[in-house]
């Protein structure tokens, strides 16, 4: 599920680009490597953060709109898939959902978009939701 589409840039272009989405994803994961809050969400995580820094970012980058990196590198995203082999229940959802809420306003995301990009990012946070 991606932000909606409209007649406005893409939320991309709004936020500030490439510099901006990598600001995101690199302020996410260091909180959720810091956080005592986000400790469960930190270890579904392997040892270390880096492919999924990198991965989120290429991803984050067409889903806001802006060039498509992860599909040019990886092809077809197929998220749900690809987080089967981890445990996601209600409890890691909402751990992510509020690791990303906190990065989105630590790196001062535009005050407008963060509401619907808030729930565009649920949607797709509950829909990996596999147990
Ligand atoms: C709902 C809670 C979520 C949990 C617990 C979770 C956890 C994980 C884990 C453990 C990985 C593997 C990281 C690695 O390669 O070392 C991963 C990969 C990834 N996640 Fe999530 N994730 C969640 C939600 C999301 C959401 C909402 C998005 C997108 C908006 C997302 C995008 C990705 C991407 C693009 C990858 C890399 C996939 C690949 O190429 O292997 N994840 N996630």
């Amino acid at each position: 599920m991606q932000p909606e589409e409209s007649d406005a840039p893409p939320p991309y272009e709004r936020i500030g680009g490439d510099a901006k989405v990598r600001e995101l994803v690199e302020r996410f994961y260091d909180l959720m490597d810091f956080e005592p809050a986000y400790q469960q969400l930190r270890r579904v995580h392997g040892s270390s953060l880096e492919s999924a820094r990198e991965k989120l970012y290429l991803f984050l980058s067409g889903w806001l709109g802006g060039p498509p990196l992860y599909m040019e590198r990886y092809g077809h995203p197929m998220l749900r898939a690809r987080h089967l082999p981890f445990a996601i229940g209600t409890e890691e959802r909402d751990q992510w959902m509020a690791c990303m809420v906190q990065a989105m306003e630590e790196v001062e995301l535009p005050q407008e978009l963060r509401e619907p990009l808030s729930q565009a990012f649920f949607k797709t946070a509950d829909w990996m939701r596999n147990r």
